[in-house]
């Protein structure tokens, strides 16, 4: 395999042809903000959250699917770049459901989290306030809550039923802003070639794919022992 020599963020490193920008990136300890990508599955490229600036001409590349060039030299931190990855982020937010307290991935969701780590506020969501959807909410199955109004199409769930799982249980369908993730002729999950094994949710960054845990289920277990509770305490946090 051929290399080639780059810079990120002044950064020298030489990496192997067929790498992206972000794994090179990665190659230097920098971690570029990512959604769509996972590194499991193939790349989609989907949801520009990834995006670099391209020093010599100014360009804006989804460094998770960009290959690595020589000579280049990539920004990951250009007031260009950074304000790209926030209105992207916040194009997201823009028809996304507003109840994060009462959504099963408060706390665990990765859109949430860019959120914050960015610094968006509600005056920024209220800015580019979009249309919602109201869609049914699949979860007469056994394991698996599909809420679509949640969905960010970032097709993670499709590429590992597809390439992991080898199920092709879910697909994208309909276009532009009807898009959305669904399972074949809109069936409840229950009713098609699902396996419920899960691994939808699992990779899902979002509340839109849950697996379905009652409460009372929990309590039930614990009572009867099927299953036991460690208590941990947080470690303290050191204000810095
Ligand atoms: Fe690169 Fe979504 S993470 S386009």
């Amino acid at each position: 395999m051929s290399k080639v020599k780059l810079k990120i963020d002044g950064s020298p490193v030489e990496v192997d042809s067929d790498m992206t920008i972000l794994d090179a990136a990665k190659e230097v300890g920098i971690d570029v903000p990512k959604l769509c990508y996972h590194p499991d599955l193939t790349l989609h490229g989907a949801c520009r959250v990834c995006v670099v600036e391209n020093e010599d001409n100014g360009q804006l590349l989804a460094s998770c699917v960009a290959p690595v060039e020589d000579g280049m030299e990539i920004s990951t931190r250009s007031m260009k770049a950074r304000q790209a990855r926030r209105r992207n982020v916040k194009l997201l937010l823009a028809n996304h459901p507003n109840d994060c307290l009462g959504c099963d991935r408060n706390g665990s969701c990765e859109l949430q989290d860019l959120v914050y780590s960015m610094g968006i506020g509600s005056h920024d969501v209220d800015e580019l306030e979009g249309e919602r959807r109201d869609l049914p909410i699949d979860d007469v199955g056994p394991s698996l809550r599909r809420d679509p109004n949640k969905c960010i199409l970032c097709g993670r769930c499709v590429r590992e039923c597809e390439e992991v799982q080898g199920v092709s249980a879910l697909q994208f369908s309909e276009r532009g802003f009807d898009s959305i993730v669904t399972t074949a002729f809109d069936l409840p999950q229950s009713e098609i070639n699902c396996a419920n094994c899960g691994q939808c949710a699992t990779v899902c960054p979002v509340g839109a794919i849950t697996e379905k845990i009652e409460i009372k289920d929990v309590w039930e277990a614990i009572e009867n022992d099927d299953i036991h509770v460690v208590v941990q305490t947080a470690p303290s946090i050191q204000a810095t």
